[in-house]
């Protein structure tokens, strides 16, 4: 059995709950209601008979002869009771009628021996109780005679509760009337209400199973309010929004790795061609070779650029050999190795600084580093000056005096495959993966790479380490 199928939705089960605490309350309710209302009836009905007819049963004690007990009766009415149906007998000890007030069923004794002799060890006994021969209950009250010539016999008085029962039966009737309207008022309440705040989830509903990878532009509606629904599609959306800017980077970033990747074997193949085609014994094979072999550098230099930002992708950040480490230093080695590509375009690399001592991985770090040395170095004219620098704090910066990038690139120099003028990249050799290397070591370190330029005067790249809390940086820059 499919429970997930049976289950009902939420809004009709949160109506049926509502109905059914509602019954459970009003059924306890109503059945406080006619107990208590009985009880109290019966209640005044015994105060106010008692009160009435003790003295009747004084004067009957007193009577001699055979007194109609009716006129008795009569001379006791309670005051009010327009409606009062009480009649009497007077019992002898065995319990025999003696005098009777003559109404229907009052020919035969009214209570038993039992009563008298519980009545007698009381003073007096009252209970409602059902008569043969009369239409309603009764409340009836034996009263026992101590004194005068009906010493030992008993006045037996019986009033009909009917007044009672009508009024208890009127209470019911109100009552079986009052509660199915009570409760259909609650239910179409708690369908209306569970409806309107559960609406706008099946509108999410629909809007989310439409959306998929081929639509992933389409967003979820949200509701103008600013309650938890509307959190929710707000925050699902700001979801949406990041899984589509990743997958639109991920598109991206195989659609230009392949572009890239094509280019130079694209390349060898006709070189290879057209060798293979003019090919005699004669020829020297090493110009092809030494060109496929330029290829290949490229080729492997691509590859590694890309193994290290897919690591960045998968890790969520490179993965740091952290260790102590002087920034200076590493600029010096970094300079040093960019010396011969500097020299080669009479470009004048200097370096000065402070040493700062920071926890960072000096691997990845020193090939950030050389990253922005070696764009400052070729994407500047000949003979200009570069210069490198060292603090304060755990911040490189390399400054040139190149061409400047124009101010709608800047924001995208930092994109994987992205470069300023396509045709020159080429030329230099790059892929456009330098700075999003870069880019992507700082932030693995907690830290950031800035770029500042002006177009014909130059640029500088900086990029900057977070620093830990505590560290002498820090508390220097504190101070
Ligand atoms: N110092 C700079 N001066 C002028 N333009 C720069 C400078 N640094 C970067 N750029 C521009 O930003 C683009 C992206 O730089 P990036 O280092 O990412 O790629 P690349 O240098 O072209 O290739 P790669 O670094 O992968 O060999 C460059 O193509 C270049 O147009
Ligand atoms: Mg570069």
């Amino acid at each position: 059995v499919n429970l997930r199928r049976r289950s009902l939705p939420i809004r009709a089960r949160l109506a049926l709950y509502y109905a059914a605490v509602l019954a459970v309350i009003l059924a306890a309710l109503g059945v406080y209601l006619v107990v208590a209302l009985r009880g109290a009836l019966e209640d005044r009905a015994h105060d106010s008979l008692e009160a009435a007819y003790e003295p009747v049963a004084a004067q009957l004690a007193q009577a001699s002869g055979a007194p109609d007990l009716a006129a008795y009766l009569h001379a006791g009415a309670i005051p009010g009771e327009d409606d009062l149906e009480v009649v009497g007998q007077i019992l002898d000890r065995s319990g025999r009628v003696v005098e009777a007030s003559g109404a229907p069923g009052t020919t035969r004794p009214m209570v038993d021996v039992g009563v008298l002799a519980e009545a007698t060890r009381r003073g007096h006994w009252h209970e409602p109780r059902r008569i043969a021969g009369r239409p309603h209950e009764d409340l009836v009250i034996v009263v026992p005679l101590a004194t005068g010539p009906r010493a030992g016999s008993f006045a037996v008085f019986a009033q009909s509760l009917r007044a009672t029962d009508d009024a208890v039966r009127r209470l019911i009737v109100l009552l079986l009337l009052a509660s199915p309207l009570a409760l259909g008022l609650a239910v179409a309440g708690g369908w209306r209400v569970a409806r309107a705040a559960l609406g706008p989830v099946d509108d999410l509903t629909r809007t989310a199973a439409e959306i998929d990878a081929a639509r992933s532009g389409a967003r979820l509606p949200e509701p103008e309010r600013a309650d938890e629904l509307g959190r929710l599609a707000r925050t699902l959306n700001a979801m949406l929004t990041r899984l589509d800017e990743g997958l639109t980077r991920e598109r991206r970033f195989a659609a230009d790795a392949s572009h890239e990747l094509r280019t130079p074997l694209g390349l060898m193949a006709t070189e290879l061609d057209v060798a293979l085609r003019a090919a005699t014994a004669t020829d020297d094979p090493r110009p092809l070779l030494r060109s496929v072999r330029g290829e290949v550098t490229r080729l492997s230099r691509l590859v590694d650029d890309l193994l290290v930002l897919s690591r960045a992708d998968a890790l969520e950040g490179v993965a740091l050999a952290r260790q102590q480490t002087d920034l200076l230093d590493l600029a010096i080695t970094v300079v040093a190795r960019m010396q011969p590509l500097a020299q080669a375009r009479e470009i004048a690399l200097a370096l000065d600084g402070e040493p700062v001592h920071a926890d960072v991985d000096p691997v990845l770090l020193g090939q950030a580093l050389s990253n922005l040395v070696d764009n400052a170095i070729k994407h500047s004219p000949q003979a200009t000056p570069v210069a490198v620098h060292v603090g304060p704090g755990p911040v490189l910066s390399v400054t040139d005096s190149g061409p400047g990038i124009p101010a709608e690139d800047l924001a995208h120099v930092f994109d994987r495959f992205y470069r300023v003028d396509r045709a020159r990249g080429r030329e230099t050799g790059g892929a456009g993966l330098g700075l999003a290397i870069a880019r992507a070591v700082a932030q693995a370190h907690g830290g950031s790479v800035e770029a500042i330029s002006r177009p014909g005067e130059g640029s500088t790249f900086t990029i900057r380490l977070s620093t830990p809390p505590g560290s002498t940086a820090a508390a220097a820059r504190e101070q």
